[in-house]
């Protein structure tokens, strides 16, 4: 869209209030999950809207190779900014892909106004700043029955629906995870772009730092192996388990294209701030869904209904505080017109 503004990217931004208050929602999206901590998505604010972009440069090709994860990511960006609206008492109308001239605009958010903030929008705000992805085992509680109805009520609230595995699905879960894992091993590209994202350096503010990731042991389902050293053992083996208390969770779409995997991102985001906000840690789990093998059995486990758009584990949290990830500058990710003088 042709403009008289100038383009300024930094903090504070020198314009109305509008602007401003999209603005503060586009930071507060710089705390949303991504795959492997990518943050791969662009804010263009001008006047009363802000525009959600994919940033296809940090898309990755052989993970990702359709773009699934990345537009996942993009619609936890997006709910976040939501939120932070929201609680902010700022009413917008939101408008979603596809737009056929310009396949990588994913929303649009137009400023409609004031009202009065919401206690939940609130709340739900400053999970945004407390959440993050807990890969350590969980404590040995069991997680109460009616946070895990929360969570369904959050994903269906956001456009999606949130299957809670039952006992029986964790063998498929394991054998899925399992499955992901070797054949997602064996290939040197996927090694390549693990070892490009969970690394030692994280001073560019963007991907894994080794110390967030999983710490080796038997779980009943295996998370992703970042270092490729292999996890060992799983439900098989007879052993102790670590995490016995954790509870599996998959985002369930109707169909299965972009639209979708945006909504599957806003429902991600509604579930992860949901659970935080009752004191619940989560890590995402997409190999479950990456590798197409794998997201059939989890789909088979569905009952061949719906479409497992990403994993989600959840449980009371052991003590102590989980190591976070970085985020990269906002300069590099928000763009905001300057309003005319
Ligand atoms: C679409 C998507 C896929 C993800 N897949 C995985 C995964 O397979 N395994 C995992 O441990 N974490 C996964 N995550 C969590 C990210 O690694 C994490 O959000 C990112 O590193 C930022 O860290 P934070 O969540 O602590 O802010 C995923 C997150 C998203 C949004």
């Amino acid at each position: 869209m042709a403009s008289t503004g100038r383009i300024i990217s930094e903090p504070p931004f020198r314009v109305g209030p509008t602007s401003r208050s999209l603005a503060r929602a586009a930071l507060a999206a710089l705390h949303a999950p991504s795959i492997l901590n990518t943050q791969p998505w662009h804010w263009h604010i001008d006047h009363d809207t802000a525009s959600l972009r994919a940033d296809r440069r940090r898309q990755l090709a052989t993970i990702d190779p359709d773009g699934r994860l990345l537009t996942i990511s993009c619609g936890a960006a997006l709910h976040h900014a939501r939120i932070a609206l929201e609680a902010d008492g700022v009413s917008v109308e939101v408008a979603r892909l596809p737009w056929d001239d310009d396949p990588d605009l994913l929303a649009v958010l137009r400023h409609r106004g004031i009202t009065q903030p919401t206690g939940h929008a609130q709340r739900m705000c400053q999970a945004i700043a407390s959440r993050c992805t807990d890969r350590r085992p969980f404590a040995g509680v069991p997680v109460p029955e009616e946070l895990l109805d929360r969570l369904r009520q959050a994903a269906e609230e956001a456009g999606a629906r949130l299957h809670i595995t039952r006992p029986q699905d964790l063998t498929s879960l394991a054998v899925a995870a399992g499955h992901a894992a070797a054949a997602q091993l064996a290939d040197p590209d996927y090694r390549a772009e693990l070892s490009d994202w969970a690394r030692l350096d994280d001073s560019s503010g963007d991907g894994l730092p080794l110390d967030t990731i999983a710490p080796a042991g038997a779980r009943p389902v295996p998370l992703r192996d970042f270092t490729g050293t292999g996890y060992g053992p799983s439900i098989y083996s007879g052993i102790d388990l670590d995490d016995r208390h954790a509870r599996y969770a998959v985002v369930v779409t109707d169909a299965d294209g972009p639209y979708e995997w945006l909504t599957a991102g806003e429902a991600l985001s509604a579930v992860l701030l949901t659970a935080t906000a009752d004191g619940l840690a989560t890590s995402t789990m997409s190999d479950l869904v990456e590798h197409v093998p794998a997201r059939r059995l989890v789909r088979h486990m569905l009952g061949d209904v719906g479409h497992p758009a990403i994993g989600v584990r959840i449980g009371v949290p052991a003590p102590g505080e989980p190591p976070r990830t970085r985020r990269r500058p906002a300069v590099e990710m928000i763009e905001v017109v300057a309003d005319p003088s």
